[in-house]
């Protein structure tokens, strides 16, 4: 059994998609263990998107991520993580599969619903960011 992060963003919260998408996650399979709604500090969403902080979008992207409420999840399944990054769909919703979270959801490549770890290890170090005793980020609705 495996655990993922899964992030609903803040366009897709704004937009009033929060369940919709819950639907989708649990009739593929994927079991929502933990959930909150938070905000992300800008701190926080450098110190989260670190790996990007190069790339030339990474303002965009901290912007945008703490521009509203989200909902941090802990799914949980057999390869959650695969199976959960394919339910997302391609990170550009016009690239992403008909049926996928993102082509259902999202409005563009920035704003695009959705977040899930891509590794075992970023898995953990994500869910720890939310969930733990001594997590980083615990403010809740
Ligand atoms: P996410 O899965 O949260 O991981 C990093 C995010 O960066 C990604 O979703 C996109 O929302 C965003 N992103 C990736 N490429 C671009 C881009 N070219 N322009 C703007 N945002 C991007």
């Amino acid at each position: 059994m495996e655990t993922t992060l899964c992030i609903i963003k803040p366009d897709a919260v704004k937009n009033g998609f929060e369940d919709k998408i819950n639907e989708k996650i649990i009739s593929s399979g994927l079991k929502i263990i933990k959930s909150k709604k938070t905000f992300l500090t800008e701190e926080i969403a450098r110190d989260f998107y670190k790996e990007h902080a190069s790339k030339p979008f990474f303002n965009e992207l901290v912007e945008f991520i703490i521009s509203g409420e989200v909902v941090v999840q802990v799914l949980e399944g057999d390869n959650a993580i695969k199976s959960y990054r394919s339910l997302m769909g391609a990170t550009n919703p016009d690239e992403a599969e008909e049926g996928t979270l993102r082509k259902l959801f999202a409005e563009s490549l920035s704003k695009n619903a959705v977040h899930g770890s891509d590794s075992i290890d970023n898995a953990k170090i994500e869910i720890d960011y939310f969930f733990q005793e001594n997590e980083i980020c615990s403010r809740t609705r």
